[in-house]
C-alpha cells in the first residue's frame, strides 16, 4: 500500500527536511519550515535487473538522434514577434513558461493581449486569481482587444482549474498569477513555498500530459527572485523577466531560461495608453541625450541576443571623503567595475585611488558584455577630468588585463548602427576596425589602453 510522507519545508529557500527545526540549516532563517503532506510513493520497487542477453522485455522503438523528427515541435507565434523573439520562436505545445516580474510590470496586461490574439484559432483559458472578471473584462475592452473567444476564468483551486481545462481541452492557458494558487491537500497558506511548488507541480503535469501551452505569472520579491525560485526552476521549460523602471515607459522581456531557444534575446516593448505596443527597432529607444553633453557621459553600443542597442553609461568620479572610496555600478557588473578601474590605474596611468566612482547605465538597461569596459573607462576619465568628450562619438572594445583592447563579435554591424544615428566618430578595437571605410563615421582603431586615452586628450 503506497503511503504520504511528509516533509518539512522552508519558506524562505524551499529546502525540505524530514524532521521539524527552529533554523532552517541552509539558509539560516530562523521559524520558516512548515509542514507538508508530500502525495504518495509509489510502492517498493522488487523487479531484478537480468544480464542483457536473457532480457525478456520487449526493447521500445530507439531512434538515433539523426531520425528524431524536428518537425514533431509544431511552434505557433505569440502574436507579439518580441515576445516569440525572446521565447525562441514561438510558443510549444506542452511547455511551461513562467513570467515573472514586478507588480505592474504589465504581465496580465501583455498575456490579456497575447491571449485575446491566440484564442481566434484556437481554444484559449485565462485563469485570473488576482484580478475579478470585471476588471480584466474591462481592461480587455479598453484596450479594444477581440473579446468574443477567450475562455475567462476566475479561480485560486488548482483542482477546480484543471477539472475545467480538462473540459475545455484549451491549448494555451494562462494562470496568473502562481503565488495565489493553493490545494487543498497542502496545509500551508497560498504563496508559500510548498503551495506554490505542489499547484506548479500538479498544472505542469497537466500540460506536458495534455499538450497544453501553459503560462505562468510569477512574482518577483524585493531582492529579484520569484517565490520559490529553487522549487520552480527545473519545473518550467522557460522563464521570462517582464522588466521595466517607474521612470520609463519601456519594457524590456528577458528569458533567463529556455530549453526551446537561446536565452539572451531581448525583447522591447513600450507601455501605453493602448497596453503594450511592440518595439520591434529598439537600437536607440534608451538614447535620449541632453543637447549639452556632460563630462562622464559615453554612448556605446551593446549587443542583445542579434540585435544591436545603443546605450548611455554615465560616471561620477567624485574626493572620496571616507576611508574606503566606494565603487559603485547600477546596470553593469560590479566585479567588473572594479577589476577595470585597477587596469585603469596600472595600465593608463590614472590615479583614482582616493575618488568615489559612480557607474550608471541610463533607462534602466542591463549590460552583461565585456563590450562596455573601453566605455566605461572612458566614462571614468572624462568626469575625473571634468572634460565632456564629443556629442557624436561612440565607444565600444573589451579591456583585457594587461591594458589590451580586445576585439568583440559583430564589431563591424556595431559601427553601421552607431554611423545609422548620426555618430561620427567611434573609438573601437583595432581587432574589428573595417577594412573599407564606412560612410559618415570616423574609426579610431586602437590596439591599448593608452592609445584610447590619447584619443580622448
Ligand atoms: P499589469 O498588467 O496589471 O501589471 P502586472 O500584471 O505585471 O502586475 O499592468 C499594470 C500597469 O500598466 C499599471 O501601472 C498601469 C499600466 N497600464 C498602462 O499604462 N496602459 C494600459 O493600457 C494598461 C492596461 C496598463
Ligand atoms: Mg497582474
Amino acid at each position: 500500500m503506497a503511503k504520504s510522507k511528509t516533509a518539512y519545508v522552508c519558506s524562505e529557500c524551499g529546502a525540505d527536511f524530514t524532521k521539524w527545526q527552529g533554523q532552517c540549516s541552509e539558509c539560516g532563517s530562523w521559524n520558516s519550515l512548515s509542514e507538508v503532506r508530500l502525495g504518495p510513493t509509489p510502492a517498493n520497487r522488487t523487479e531484478k535487473f537480468s544480464g542483457y542477453a536473457g532480457a525478456a522485455g520487449v526493447v521500445p522503438e530507439l531512434q538515433t538522434l539523426a531520425e528524431i523528427d524536428l518537425e514533431a515541435l509544431p511552434r505557433f507565434s505569440s502574436g507579439a514577434g518580441e515576445f516569440d523573439r525572446v521565447l525562441g520562436g514561438g510558443l510549444v505545445p506542452g511547455s511551461v513558461v513562467l513570467i515573472g516580474g514586478n507588480p505592474g510590470a504589465g504581465k496580465s496586461t501583455l498575456l490579456l493581449q497575447t491571449m485575446c490574439f491566440l484564442a481566434s484559432d484556437r481554444e484559449s483559458l485565462y485563469c485570473t486569481g488576482e484580478e475579478s472578471l470585471q476588471q480584466v473584462a474591462m481592461r480587455a475592452r479598453r484596450l479594444g482587444l477581440p473579446t468574443d473567444k477567450l475562455k475567462m476564468l476566475s479561480e485560486t483551486s488548482v483542482e477546480s482549474l484543471v477539472a475545467t481545462a480538462q473540459k475545455l481541452q484549451p491549448k494555451v492557458m494562462v494562470v496568473d498569477s502562481i503565488q495565489v494558487m493553493h490545494m487543498a491537500d497542502i496545509q500551508s497558506a497560498p504563496g508559500s513555498v510548498s503551495q506554490v511548488r505542489e499547484s506548479a507541480a500538479y498544472l505542469t503535469r497537466f500540460a506536458k500530459q495534455t499538450g497544453t501551452v501553459l503560462i505562468l505569472v510569477g512574482h518577483v520579491t524585493k531582492d529579484g527572485s520569484l517565490a520559490g525560485p529553487k522549487v520552480l526552476e527545473h519545473m518550467i521549460d522557460c522563464s521570462i523577466l517582464l522588466e521595466g523602471t517607474h521612470d520609463s515607459r519601456f519594457r524590456t522581456l528577458r528569458g533567463s531560461k529556455n530549453r526551446f531557444g537561446a536565452v539572451n534575446e531581448l525583447g522591447v516593448f513600450a507601455m501605453t495608453e493602448q497596453g503594450l505596443k511592440e518595439v520591434s527597432n529598439p537600437s536607440a529607444i534608451f538614447l535620449q541625450r541632453a543637447d549639452e553633453i556632460a563630462a562622464g557621459s559615453v554612448v556605446m553600443v551593446v549587443w542583445e541576443g542579434t540585435r544591436p542597442l545603443l546605450v548611455e553609461v554615465q560616471a561620477l568620479v567624485d574626493d572620496s571623503h571616507q576611508g574606503n572610496p566606494r565603487r559603485v555600478a547600477v546596470g553593469l557588473d560590479q566585479n567588473r567595475l572594479n577589476m577595470l578601474l585597477a587596469v585603469l590605474h596600472r595600465h593608463g596611468g590614472v590615479l583614482i585611488g582616493d575618488q568615489d566612482v559612480f557607474i550608471n547605465v541610463v533607462g534602466g538597461v542591463r549590460v552583461m558584455e565585456t563590450s562596455a569596459d573601453l566605455a566605461l573607462l572612458l566614462a571614468v576619465v572624462s568626469s575625473f577630468r571634468n572634460r565632456p568628450l564629443g556629442h557624436d562619438l561612440m565607444v565600444f572594445g573589451e579591456v583585457g588585463l594587461s591594458g589590451e583592447i580586445r576585439p568583440v563579435p559583430s564589431g563591424q554591424e556595431r559601427l553601421r548602427e552607431a554611423a545609422k544615428h548620426g555618430f561620427k566618430t567611434a573609438i573601437m578595437p583595432a581587432g574589428n576596425a573595417p577594412r573599407e571605410a564606412i560612410p559618415g563615421i570616423k574609426v579610431i582603431a586602437v590596439k591599448t589602453l593608452q592609445e584610447a586615452l590619447s584619443a580622448i586628450d
